[in-house]
């Protein structure tokens, strides 16, 4: 297989005038976590719904596992997608939602306990959607996106709404899959817990402002994810 689980070339996007990204490349290594870091409106959400097909690049291109989306077999056990907005019929239960995953996925019937114990829900699993907390509707995004035991995850913000205990538990979780040989690209915010999870981060602001190991942006122990953001961010043009 490609060494890269998710290559990024040329990617630009415009909505009417509006250039929401233009001409970002990266990869994301097989096994590693990446992160996804730049402002509100700095593109990217729309970055991570272009690799996974949910909108058409003005031009450039979204690779998964060296191939475009539409053209694997079975995109599921490819890629898991947790974002923002991600359809939840509220009235009905956390199980009934992801065994509606599960048979949209072609995923064997016991990945749904599967998953509901992954996230920690199966105490909650025949309760309502709509009951749910802002953590446990997250928790249940997330147990939706592992439905097809995907080798990637691809992640908008999964940290929000989490309290202390849920972040913690969302980066050893993350870290996991990892190990275990997965690939995590995650936009987050929330830069001194991504510090502590991530292989490598892309810094955007429509354009790539920085795309490498972390270890090469943050290289001294003053240094740190944060001061190296402010650096890159308020130094670009926006
Ligand atoms: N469907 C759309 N139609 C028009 N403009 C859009 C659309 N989606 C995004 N945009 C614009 O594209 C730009 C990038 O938005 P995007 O949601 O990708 O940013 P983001 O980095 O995810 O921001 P945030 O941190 O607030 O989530 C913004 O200027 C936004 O207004
Ligand atoms: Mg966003």
């Amino acid at each position: 297989m490609d060494d890269d689980a998710i290559e990024v070339r040329g990617l630009t996007k415009r909505f009417g005038h509006r250039v929401a990204v233009e001409d970002l490349s990266f990869v994301v290594p097989r096994g590693s976590i990446v992160g996804l870091l730049g402002p509100n409106g700095a593109g990217k959400s729309t970055t991570l719904r272009a690799i996974v097909g949910l909108l058409a690049p003005t031009s450039g291109e979204c690779l998964i596992d060296g191939t475009a989306l539409s053209a694997l077999d079975n995109p599921a056990a490819h890629v898991g997608v947790h974002m923002d907005g991600f359809g939840f019929e509220a009235g009905i239960s956390a199980r009934r939602h992801l065994e509606i995953s599960r048979l949209a996925a072609g995923a064997p019937r016991a990945r749904v306990d599967e998953v509901l114990e992954e996230v920690g829900l199966t105490a909650d699993a025949r309760r309502r959607v709509k009951t749910f907390s802002t953590g446990m509707v997250q928790r249940l995004g997330l147990a939706a996106a592992l439905v097809g035991s995907p080798h990637t995850l691809i992640l908008d913000e999964p940290a929000n709404g989490l309290d202390p205990d849920g972040i913690r538990w969302l980066r050893r979780f993350l870290g996991g899959f990892a190990e275990r040989g997965g690939t995590v690209l995650v936009s987050s915010h929330q830069l001194a817990e991504l510090e502590q999870v991530v292989d490598e981060v892309v810094i955007i602001k429509q354009r790539a402002l920085f795309a490498g190991r972390l270890g090469d942006l943050v290289t001294s122990d003053v240094d740190s994810l944060e001061s190296r953001y402010f650096d890159l961010v308020e130094g670009a043009s926006a």
